[in-house]
C-alpha cells in the first residue's frame, strides 16, 4: 500500500495584487528550493486554493531565494527509494502535479532568477509563460543524467515539444545547464530581462494573459530545424545520430542517456500520455541502479567539498584567509598562462605575469587571452565582458605590480633551486602578508619553503593541464603552512572553478602517487608484448576517458619520466620505472606536444599507433596476458597504492581521494572512485588477487598493510 502523503511543506505563500496572485516559493531552513513530496502537497494545495478564489485571474510565480529558483526534485528523497516501482510512482506523481499546473484554468507566468534545474525547469515548462533574468546566476537545464536518472517529471516530453527534438536531446542527453541567454535563444524562456525588472515583467505577462492574450511561439531553427525535427523521417535521422553519439560517449557504462533518448522518442511517436508513462517507467528503473547511486554520492561529495576549506577550525589563528583581488603569476609558459587566463576568466581578478624576458611574457599573455577569446566564441561572455577581462591581464620581465598581490603562484621550471630562487625574489617584491603558492607536481613544499623568510605563507597549488579544462586542484600545505593560508588557497582555487582537495605534502601528493604505479604497470605490460592500443582500449572499456598510453602522450613523456624518477627515489623498488619507457624521451617522442609519441600526430590530430615505437621498446606485440588480467594488473596496482596512501593520511578522507581521482584523471565516475571501487570488490578479494599477482610478477603487487588489515577485520573505507 502506498504511504499516506506527507503534510504540506508550507513553502509557498501568496498574495493578491490587482487580480494577480503573486506566489512565492521559499523552502524554510534550506539554502535552495527543492521539490520534495511535502512541497508537492503544498503546490497542490496552493493551486487548488488559487483555482477556488474567484478574485484570482492569473498567477505570477517566483522564488523567495535571492540566488536560486528551484534546484529540482529533492535528491535525498530518491536516494531513499528501494524499488523501481516506488521510484516510478514518485516520477508519476511529479508528472501528475505538473499536468495539473499545465491544465490550470488560469494562466501562470514564472519569473526565473537563479538556478532552475531538473524538476525546477520541468515545473517552469508546465507554466504558460517564462521570463528569466539575464544574470550569470540564472542557469536553466536538465542535469538528471549526471545523476544517472532522466528528467522524470515530464521534461522528456515537454522540452522537445517546445524547442524541437534536436535541441532538447542536446540538453537532456548530456545533462546540460545553460545560461539564461542561451535558454532564451533556444526558446526555453519567452523573455529575457534585467533582474531589476523581472518581477514587473512577469506580472505584466500574467496580467496580459488574464486579459485574453496568448503568447505566440515560433519554432526556432528555421527550415533546417523543420526538416530534421518536423517530420518523421528527419526525426529518425536525429535519433539515430543521437544514439550513436551516446554509445560512443558512454561506452555503454551509463544507462541514463539511452533511456532518456527512448523516453523522448517514444513520446514523440506515441503521443504525450504514452510518453509520460514510458518516462516514469524508465525513471523507476534508473533510480535504483548502482550507477545512479554512485553518481548521487559524487554529487553530495562535491557539494560537501564546496564548504570544506581544509582547515579544522573555521576561525583559524591569524593570518586569516584573504580574499584575493590581485594575483601574480611567475612563469608565462603553458601552465602559467593557463593559470593566469583561468583566474581572469573565472575569478575576474587582476593578473600580473612575470617571466625572464618580454617575448615569453607576450606569448604567455596571448595564451592567457585565448582562454577569454574561447569564452567569447562560445558566447559564455559578452564582448563588453571580454574587453573588461582582457584589460585585467598584464605582465612584464620584472616584479613591478607584484607589490599589491595577495597571492603569487609560480609555475616555473620543475627544479628545486629555481623554485627557491623565485620564492626569494617574490618575497622581496611582495608584502609580508602575501601568500606564495608553488604549482609543483613533485617537489615537497617543505623543501621549497626552506628558502622562505615566511614559511607559514608557502603552500602548493597543483593545477592540472590544460588548466582551463581540468577541474581538479590539489592544495598542499607543508607542516609549517598556516591554516588561514590553506583557506586562502582553497577559496581562490574554488573561485577559479576548481574542485579543491587538501592533500599531504608527500611525494607525488595524491594524484601522481596513485597514477604512477598504474603508468609503470602499463609499461610492464608493453614489455610483456601487449599492444599499445590494446592496453588503451581495455582501460577505456573499464571506463576511463582515455587509456594510460594515450594519457602519457597527453601529459608528455618528459614530464612523466621526471615524475616517475622522483617517485622511485622516494618509494624505491615498487616504483621502479618501466624499462619500456626508457628510450622515449631520448628519441624525442614526448607525445602530442612533440607531434610524436606512442601514437602519430598529424597537424595536432591523433592518428594510429606509431609502429616504430615497438622497436624502441624492444618487443613486438604478441598478445601478452589475458585481457582480464591486463585490466586487473592495472587497476589493482592503483587501488593498492591508493589504500597505502590513505593509510599514510595523504588524503584527509576517502571522499577527497575518490573525488580527486575522478576529477584529476577521470577514474570512472560510475565506479565511484578507486576507494569506493575497492570497497565494492572487498579488501579480502583484492588482497588475495594481489598476492597471486605478487607471486607471478614480483613484490610491487604485495598487498599493503591497510588492505590486509581491512581484510582481517572485514572493514571498508566507507562506513
Ligand atoms: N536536492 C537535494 N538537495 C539539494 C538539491 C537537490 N536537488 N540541490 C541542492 N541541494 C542541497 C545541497 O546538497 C546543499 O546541501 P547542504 O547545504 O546540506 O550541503 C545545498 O542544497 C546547497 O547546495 P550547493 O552548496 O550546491 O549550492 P550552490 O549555490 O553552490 O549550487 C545548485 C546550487 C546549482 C542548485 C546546485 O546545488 C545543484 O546543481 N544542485 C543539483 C541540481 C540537480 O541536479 N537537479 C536535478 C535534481 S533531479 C530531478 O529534478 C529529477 C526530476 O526530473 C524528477
Amino acid at each position: 500500500m502506498a504511504p499516506p502523503p506527507p503534510p504540506p511543506a508550507a513553502a509557498l505563500t501568496w498574495e493578491l495584487a490587482d487580480g494577480i496572485a503573486v506566489v512565492t516559493f521559499d523552502l524554510a531552513g534550506e539554502p535552495v528550493n527543492k521539490i520534495s513530496r511535502a512541497v508537492k502537497q503544498d503546490v497542490l494545495a496552493t493551486f487548488e486554493a488559487l483555482e477556488r478564489d474567484a478574485a484570482v485571474q492569473a498567477v505570477a510565480f517566483f522564488s523567495g531565494k535571492p540566488e536560486n529558483f528551484i534546484a529540482g526534485a529533492d535528491i535525498e528523497e530518491f536516494v531513499a527509494l528501494t524499488s523501481a516501482a516506488e521510484a516510478e510512482r514518485l516520477s508519476a506523481d511529479g508528472q501528475d502535479l505538473l499536468e495539473r499546473v499545465a491544465r490550470f484554468p488560469k494562466p501562470v507566468a514564472v519569473g526565473i532568477h537563479g538556478a532552475c534545474l531538473g524538476g525546477g525547469l520541468e515545473f517552469a515548462l508546465a507554466c504558460r509563460y517564462r521570463v528569466a533574468s539575464d544574470h550569470p546566476k540564472t542557469q536553466l537545464g536538465l542535469p538528471e543524467v549526471q545523476l544517472g536518472i532522466l528528467p522524470g517529471a515530464s521534461g522528456c516530453q515537454r522540452l522537445p515539444r517546445l524547442i524541437g527534438a534536436r535541441a532538447a536531446l542536446d540538453i537532456i542527453l548530456a545533462g546540460k545547464v545553460e545560461p539564461a541567454r542561451k535558454a532564451f535563444r533556444l526558446g526555453i524562456v519567452d523573455e529575457l530581462v534585467h533582474p531589476a525588472i523581472l518581477k514587473d515583467v512577469t506580472l505584466a505577462a500574467a496580467r496580459r494573459m488574464a486579459g485574453g492574450w496568448r503568447p505566440k511561439r515560433k519554432r526556432r531553427g528555421g527550415l533546417g530545424g523543420w526538416l530534421l525535427d518536423g517530420n518523421p523521417l528527419g526525426r529518425r535521422l536525429v535519433f539515430r545520430a543521437a544514439r550513436k553519439q551516446v554509445l560512443e560517449q558512454t561506452g555503454g557504462h551509463y544507462p541514463a542517456p539511452l533511456a532518456a533518448l527512448d523516453a523522448v522518442e517514444y513520446g514523440l511517436k506515441h503521443g504525450f500520455q504514452a510518453g509520460l508513462k514510458r518516462e516514469a517507467q524508465l525513471f523507476g528503473q534508473l533510480a535504483v541502479t548502482d550507477v545512479s547511486r554512485k553518481l548521487v554520492q559524487i554529487f553530495f561529495a562535491t557539494t560537501a567539498l564546496k564548504k570544506d576549506f581544509g582547515m579544522a577550525n573555521p576561525a583559524p589563528p591569524p593570518p586569516a584567509p584573504v580574499d584575493v583581488r590581485r594575483l601574480g603569476v611567475v612563469g608565462a609558459g603553458f601552465m602559467g598562462s593557463g593559470i593566469a587566463g583561468t583566474a581572469v576568466a573565472q575569478a575576474g581578478v587582476d593578473v600580473r605575469m612575470k617571466d625572464a624576458d618580454l617575448p615569453r611574457v607576450a606569448k604567455g599573455l596571448a595564451a592567457a587571452r585565448e582562454i577569454l577569446d574561447d569564452r567569447l566564441k562560445r558566447r559564455r561572455i559578452t564582448r563588453f565582458e571580454h574587453a573588461r577581462l582582457v584589460a585585467l591581464l598584464s605582465g612584464g620581465d620584472g616584479y613591478a605590480g607584484f607589490g599589491r598581490a595577495e597571492l603569487v603562484i609560480e609555475a616555473v621550471f620543475e627544479d628545486l633551486t629555481v623554485k627557491q630562487q623565485v620564492l626569494k625574489e617574490v618575497e622581496g617584491a611582495t608584502r609580508d602578508t602575501a601568500v606564495f603558492a608553488s604549482n609543483t607536481s613533485t617537489i615537497p613544499i617543505a623543501r621549497i619553503a626552506e628558502a622562505a623568510n615566511r614559511p607559514e605563507r608557502v603552500i602548493g597549488m597543483h593545477f592540472f593541464s590544460p588548466v582551463a579544462r581540468m577541474p581538479l586542484l590539489e592544495v598542499i600545505p607543508s607542516e609549517r603552512t598556516a591554516p588561514g593560508v590553506i583557506g586562502t588557497a582553497v577559496a581562490f582555487g574554488r573561485r577559479m572553478g576548481k574542485t579543491a582537495i587538501v592533500v599531504k605534502d608527500s611525494p607525488g601528493f595524491w594524484i601522481n602517487r596513485i597514477l604512477t604505479p598504474y603508468m609503470n604497470e602499463a609499461g610492464h605490460l608493453l614489455s610483456a608484448g601487449v599492444a599499445i592500443d590494446d592496453i588503451d582500449h581495455l582501460m577505456v572499456g573499464f571506463g576511463f576517458p582515455v587509456g594510460p598510453i594515450t594519457l602519457l602522450d597527453e601529459v608528455g613523456m618528459d614530464v612523466a619520466e621526471k615524475v616517475a624518477g622522483v617517485m622511485y627515489e622516494a618509494f624505491g623498488e615498487r616504483f621502479t620505472p618501466s624499462p619500456a619507457f626508457a628510450g622515449m624521451v631520448k628519441a624525442g617522442r614526448l607525445g602530442r606536444k612533440a607531434g610524436k609519441g606512442f601514437y602519430t600526430y598529424v597537424r595536432g590530430k591523433k592518428g594510429g599507433v606509431d609502429q616504430a615505437v615497438y622497436e624502441l621498446i624492444g618487443v613486438q606485440p604478441n598478445g601478452g596476458p589475458r585481457p582480464a588480467e591486463i585490466i586487473q594488473r592495472l587497476v589493482l596496482v592503483m587501488l593498492n597504492e591508493a589504500a597505502r596512501a590513505v593509510g599514510e593520511g595523504v588524503v584527509r578522507t576517502p571522499r577527497d581521494g575518490d573525488i580527486g581521482a575522478i576529477f584529476g584523471f577521470g577514474f570512472p565516475p560510475f565506479r565511484g572512485g578507486p576507494l569506493r571501487h575497492a570497497d565494492d570488490l572487498g579488501a579480502a578479494r583484492i588482497a588475495g588477487e594481489l598476492e597471486r599477482l605478487a607471486e607471478r610478477y614480483g613484490a610491487r603487487f604485495a598487498p599493503c598493510e591497510v588492505l590486509q588489515e581491512q581484510a582481517r577485520a572485514n572493514r571498508k573505507f566507507y562506513p
